[in-house]
């Protein structure tokens, strides 16, 4: 029985889904049990088919319920003793990335943004009225964990656009995913020495974490994101993931599988780092919320950042700490300024409270799934058979997978950037050696509509007439 509440101002359909999920949680609705059929809800609650559709299809993308042909929706067979205890809480190759790079044509990096996206007149009109407002504070250093109002705004954003449970007080400001991490892998070195990343991963990870004497575990990835069975085999006790959009391969990481890794974290005594880089672009059904919001009382560090939907210039980051590690942050980096810029943190503290970031995001959102729309069309149009897509649906980027390849990565890239096209090495994203990989990250964030079809029917030819 489910009663959607009228004092709420949300969609019915987030209403609804949020309803189900709760009773799943709290194992009121038993696996394996049938949910309605979406005709006689709807009917029941009187709300449009729809409606309840919306609501079925987020809960099955995010694994609280699956649907067998022909017979329905049905609730997925979680961990409940855990589900139970956790609702009642609530508590190497970087320059490839970075480094100033001749400019493409054709530009399918994966850390790229639309160039002329940046709201350029608000930010310069918001840098005015806190240049104004804040001349005094100036002349003094930003508090260490950063800006009590930026914190407060980024607290606010995060309960409610992506179900992190979290005080204001655990939220650290950084400068960076690189500069977040430095942070936590110093929390951690005294009991940790061992980190396991996805494979393929994001590079920084490993990086920073092997600059700080730890050793890294590669886990395999597969289509439930990292693969929890193989870390329980480790003896890795930190695990850096992707639960909402796993880089590269943009699989999402389904309930029972996060809970999974949760009870992994428990048992080992571990700790979990979510890197939830970009999961504000899902472009079909909501974002999927954050793993820490599923047990916030457990060691998972929150791992955020600016860079993927506003600008990666700012340099601006952020971490939410577990209490037990905050306390651990204190007694290293007490007494430390904290490292963004004062202005910039009021700035962008303006620009959430204002409600530019929110229309920001929307506006973004609709551009770049217009943009994830033409690349597939794109991709099907001259790749057709020859290649498959794995990753759509969300983010700036997605993964093709060549299927008749026979030169190595290095010689693709070579010939892509003869006819001034960039790709970005799949290979990177490995640790263990990506042998003849026939794999092509391809971004699209700062590629302009025009140039997405003729790059794609470039780079088929880079493949497959050269
Ligand atoms: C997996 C992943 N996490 C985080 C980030 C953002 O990092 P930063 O905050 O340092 O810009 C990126 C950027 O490309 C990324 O790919």
């Amino acid at each position: 029985m489910f009663i959607l509440d009228s004092n709420k101002r949300q969609p019915l359909n987030v209403k609804l889904y949020n309803q189900i999920k709760d009773q799943i949680v709290t194992g009121k609705l038993p696996p394996h049990s049938r949910l309605p059929s979406v005709r006689d809800l709807a009917g029941e609650l009187a709300i449009s088919r729809n409606t309840v559709e919306y609501a079925y299809e987020q809960l099955c993308t995010e694994g609280f319920i699956y649907s067998k042909a022909r017979s329905g929706y049905f609730i997925a067979a979680l961990d409940q003793e855990f589900i139970i205890r956790s609702s009642q809480t609530r508590v190497n190759s970087l320059r490839h990335m970075f480094a100033e790079e001749k400019q493409y044509t054709f530009d399918f990096h994966p850390a790229s943004l639309l160039p002329d996206s940046f709201p350029t007149a608000i930010w310069r009109k918001l840098f005015a009225d806190c240049l104004r407002d804040n001349a005094g504070a100036l002349t003094r250093y930003s508090e260490q964990q950063g800006e009590r109002e930026l914190r407060g705004e980024i607290q606010r954003y995060l309960e409610r656009s992506r179900g992190v449970i979290c005080e204001q007080d655990q939220i650290v400001i950084c400068s960076g995913l690189h500069d977040s991490l430095a942070i936590v892998a110093q929390i951690l070195r005294a009991e940790h020495s061992q980190l396991a990343v996805e494979e393929p991963g994001y590079w920084i990870p490993r990086s920073v974490f092997q600059n700080h004497s730890f050793s890294i575990t590669p886990v395999p990835v597969n289509v439930n994101g990292l693969d929890v069975e193989y870390l329980q085999t480790t003896s890795s006790t930190v695990v850096y993931v992707t639960p909402s959009h796993q880089f590269p391969l943009g699989y999402v990481m389904p309930v029972e599988s996060r809970l999974r890794l949760i009870q992994w974290a428990e048992t080992v005594n571990g700790v979990i780092i979510e890197d939830d880089y970009d999961s504000e672009l899902r472009y079909h059904g909501k974002p999927i919320p954050a793993l820490q919001g599923l047990h916030p009382a457990a060691d998972i560090i929150y791992a955020g950042t600016f860079s993927k939907v506003l600008s990666p210039a700012l340099r601006i980051s952020y971490l939410v700490l577990p209490y037990p590690l905050l306390a651990r942050y204190h007694g290293l980096f007490g007494g430390f300024p904290g490292t963004v810029s004062l202005l910039e943190q009021k700035i962008l503290a303006r620009f959430i409270k204002d409600g530019y970031w929110e229309r920001h995001l929307r506006k973004l959102r609709t551009i770049y799934k217009k943009k994830h729309d033409l690349l597939l069309g794109a991709i099907e149009r001259h790749f057709g058979s020859r290649a498959s897509i794995i990753g759509q649906g969300a983010g700036l980027h997605v993964v093709l997978e060549l299927s008749a390849h026979d030169i190595e990565e290095k010689e693709l890239i070579l010939r892509a950037q003869a006819k001034d096209i960039r790709v970005f090495p799949f290979a990177d994203t490995c640790l263990v050696d990506a042998g003849r990989n026939s794999r092509i990250m391809l971004g699209f964030g700062g590629m302009s509509p025009d140039k997405i079809e003729q790059g794609v029917k470039l780079l088929y030819q880079c493949c497959y007439e050269a």
